[in-house]
């Protein structure tokens, strides 16, 4: 027996290393027709260790400090080794950590990943969702920009609509009766410490759920059902590690080469990664003509702004990212893949994928009467999608789905 041997021994003694090693990569089998769409749960987790990690360094050289944020953030822009490019990473790792988790959640969509018995791995992948978009959120605060001040003061006054409580809950959120260095103080505990506790916690969760069920796969087929009889092994599976450990690679080695070229070339992505705004120190004084969030929040803005009034804006906006947590219910076709949906869905699909889109970009402009009827009209079909989904599901004409995964 060899020394790496006996030191593996006498941990697998005291603590279950070999046995989760197994457990979840050399003995996970996972189906074997795993495609590109498969590669954005890696990727994910990948961009969830770069945050953390530039995150970590930033940190050693920012103030959370009204006074002093702004000037802390332009000193590690110009006189930190390297600062620049922490900086750069950290921001647009925020939007590319976004590309791919709204890839990794379509991905769920086309391939019905939410539906039995994968209900859990969905709301916990939803519950990442909401934890990330409140890291975003507050991590925006902290350059203490024009944008930063404004974005923050617009979100946080939303909560001013709830009948009753609202001024004082806005208030009790901000610590002071406007965007302040008390709100600058809380919101940097949030985004360094609290809220990546959270989703450090939501990804074990989401991967122990999954990892319990096991995976889907490009063609819903539920690769457990057909196992060898001696074995136990499902015939469509292989093992996680070395098969998609090596694949997942080839992942990010395409990704990096792509979150390189926007790094390096055109980190801000002209204004949508960090708009032109945020590189003016916050001013109370001054309102900018246009207060708008990051592409990654502007779907749910569009439908903000498209409703008339303030407070079913905010339920408007609220539902429609709530909505999706239901989807394992709403969803009763038959089949689970796209590949075996009817005509209907895909329709429906289509039509969802150009509401989300142009309620995107809606979100973006300024409103005028013909883009507001826009979002209004995308904010319908968005609803539609989840509403109906019940209805042309089940008469919908589904393909019949093979017992095994075909060659
Ligand atoms: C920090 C964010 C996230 C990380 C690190 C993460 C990580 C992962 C990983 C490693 C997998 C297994 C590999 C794969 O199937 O691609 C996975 C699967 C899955 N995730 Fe996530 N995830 C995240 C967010 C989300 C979100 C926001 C949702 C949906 C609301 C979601 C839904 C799913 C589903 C349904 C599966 C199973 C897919 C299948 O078996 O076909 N995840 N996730």
């Amino acid at each position: 027996m060899s020394a790496m041997q006996k030191l593996v021994g006498w941990v697998d003694d005291r603590f279950p290393l070999t046995s989760t090693w197994k457990a979840h990569l050399s003995e996970y089998y996972a189906p074997k027709n795993f495609n590109f769409w498969y590669f954005f749960g890696s990727l994910a987790l990948m961009m969830l260790v770069l945050q953390i990690v530039t995150g970590i360094f930033l940190t050693m050289n920012y103030k959370p400090d009204a006074e002093l944020a702004f000037g802390s953030v332009q000193y590690i822009m110009r006189d930190v080794s390297w600062g620049w490019l922490i900086r750069y990473m950290h921001s647009t790792g925020a939007s590319m950590f976004f590309v791919v988790v709204y890839l990794h959640m379509f991905r769920g969509l086309i391939y019905g990943s939410f539906r039995k018995p994968r209900e859990l791995v969905w709301i916990f992948g939803m519950m990442i969702y909401l934890a990330l978009m409140a890291e975003a959120f507050m991590g925006y605060l902290l350059p203490w920009g024009q944008m930063s001040f404004w974005g923050a003061q617009v979100i946080i006054s939303l909560f001013g609509a709830i009948p009753v409580i609202g001024n004082d809950l806005s208030t009790w959120i901000r610590g002071d009766f406007v965007v302040s260095d008390a709100t600058l103080n809380r919101f940097f505990a949030f985004h360094v410490i609290a809220l990546p506790l959270v989703l450090l916690g939501l990804v074990v969760a989401h991967i122990i759920a999954l990892h319990e069920v096991g995976s889907n796969n490009p063609e819903g087929i539920e690769i457990k059902k057909v196992k060898d009889p001696v074995t136990h092994i499902p015939l469509d599976g292989i093992p996680f590690h070395p098969y998609y450990t090596v694949k997942d690679i080839v992942g990010v080695v395409v990704f990096l080469m792509v979150f390189s070229a926007i790094l390096f070339f055109s980190p801000e992505m002209g204004g949508w990664f960090l708009e032109p705004n945020n590189f003016i120190p916050a001013n109370p004084l001054k309102t900018p003509p246009e207060i708008v969030p990051l592409w990654y929040f502007t779907p749910f803005y569009a439908i903000l702004r498209a409703i008339p009034s303030k407070f079913g804006g905010v339920v408007a906006m609220g539902a429609a990212v709530m909505i999706m947590a239901f989807l394992p219910w709403l969803d009763r076709a038959k089949v689970k893949s796209i590949r075996y949906r009817g005509p209907i869905f895909k329709i429906a699909l289509v039509l969802f994928v150009i509401a989300f889109i142009g309620l995107g970009y809606l979100g973006t402009k300024p409103p005028t009467p013909e883009r507001t009827l826009f979002a209004r009209m995308f904010a319908v079909v968005y609803f539609a999608f989840f509403v109906l989904m019940p209805v042309y599901t089940s008469i919908d004409k589904t393909k019949p789905v093979p017992e095994r995964i075909p060659e």
